[in-house]
């Protein structure tokens, strides 16, 4: 039931989305607004802080507004405004608290802050008939994060394993750069990949060690770049036919893909769970989404995922998490500041 009086405006800056969104009682969406950065950040093949934060002051106040005007709704109508603080690039997560705490004085609502990882993870709830349930083993795979957290609630979550270097979105992007894809290179690889042999190359995965729940991506991305350019990684050359870079693709892909899905049940066999939650950016990954329900499946347990819409960055998480802390009267005050 979703409840009158509970919409939510929230605001999300943590990395190069600018975006905002309105959700009542923590499920439906009315709005949600996101505006990407990807042709500011393309051309050096990843975010630029200094410009990520520039183009958010840009943004903010006229995605704010679209969000509201599609909503339908105004200020005298939300319940409440929740900004992501935490975790992401200090300057770009600045201006979107900023925004909100402005808001929040101005219209004399309170302010939540919601952290960017927890968003992710409710993410899977957004805009879904059925309810998820908890206790769950949920899997964040982004261009920042690549870990495992045993869930009890939306709100306790306990940290069980986290990569060790690159995260498997970072992975995606400087692979993509390697074949010179373009960027983003998760969704460029992930298309690709359809038209290759997942088989073609046998790339390494990466398991540290028996019941190890953290993940390391960089030897891959070394062993991607050595393949293309031979021993001579120095060389800038990539001559490579359509083939071969699809091969090359999803063989990547499938390693990647194997080490998240293998992991993720040895944590559900190791916490005794039955349920998995997977979100963020990499989520939105077919082979991903593909392998996981299977595996799933074979382990008798039930997936959640989170619509494509709400995988990358989006501020309708953001506020579908507040619903859950303003009913449970976690409030920030007007000294809310970003934490990277
Ligand atoms: O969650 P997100 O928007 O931002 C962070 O919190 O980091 O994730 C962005 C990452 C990028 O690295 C992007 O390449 C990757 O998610 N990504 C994908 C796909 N769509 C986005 N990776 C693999 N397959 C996709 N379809
Ligand atoms: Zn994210």
């Amino acid at each position: 039931m979703v409840e009158k009086n509970s919409a939510i405006l929230a605001v999300e800056t943590s990395c190069d989305e600018t975006a905002a969104a309105v959700v009542v009682g923590g499920q439906e969406v009315l709005s949600n607004v996101v505006a990407s950065q990807d042709e500011l950040h393309g051309k050096y093949g990843g975010v630029v802080p200094e410009i990520a934060s520039r183009a958010h002051i840009e943004r903010i106040n006229p995605v704010i507004r679209r969000a509201l005007e599609q909503a339908g709704i105004s200020p005298s109508g939300l319940a409440a405004i929740a900004v992501t603080n935490r975790p992401g690039l200090i300057g770009s997560l600045l201006i979107g608290v900023s925004a909100a705490k402005t808001l929040a004085w101005a219209w004399q609502k309170p302010l939540i802050d919601i952290d960017h990882v927890q968003a992710h993870i409710y993410a899977a709830q957004l805009g879904r008939e059925r309810a998820w349930a908890f206790p769950a083993v949920a899997l964040v795979v982004s261009g920042g994060h690549t870990s495992l957290y045993h869930c009890r609630d939306p709100l306790d979550i306990e940290l069980l394993g986290q990569t060790t270097d690159d995260a498997a979105g970072e992975a995606f992007d400087k692979v993509a750069s390697i074949l010179k894809l373009g960027y983003p290179g998760g969704p460029i690889i992930d298309r690709l990949s359809r038209q290759g042999n997942p088989q073609a190359i046998k790339f390494p995965r990466s398991w540290l060690g028996k019941g190890s729940l953290d993940f390391s991506f960089s030897g891959i991305k070394t062993a991607v770049l050595y393949h293309v350019r031979g021993q001579d990684a120095r060389s800038r050359q990539v001559n490579l036919d359509e083939t071969s870079r699809a091969d090359i693709a999803a063989s990547f892909q499938q390693a990647v893909v194997d080490v998240l899905v293998g992991k993720t049940i040895l944590a559900l066999q190791q916490q005794g769970l039955s349920r998995v939650i997977l979100g963020g950016g990499v989520s939105a990954n077919s082979t991903l989404r593909q392998g996981m329900a299977e595996a799933c499946r074979e382990a008798g347990a039930e997936l959640f995922l989170a619509l494509p819409a709400y995988c990358t960055d989006n501020a309708a998480m953001v506020a579908g998490l507040a619903y859950h802390k303003l009913r449970a009267g976690l409030r920030a005050d007007l000294g809310l500041t970003g934490r990277a």
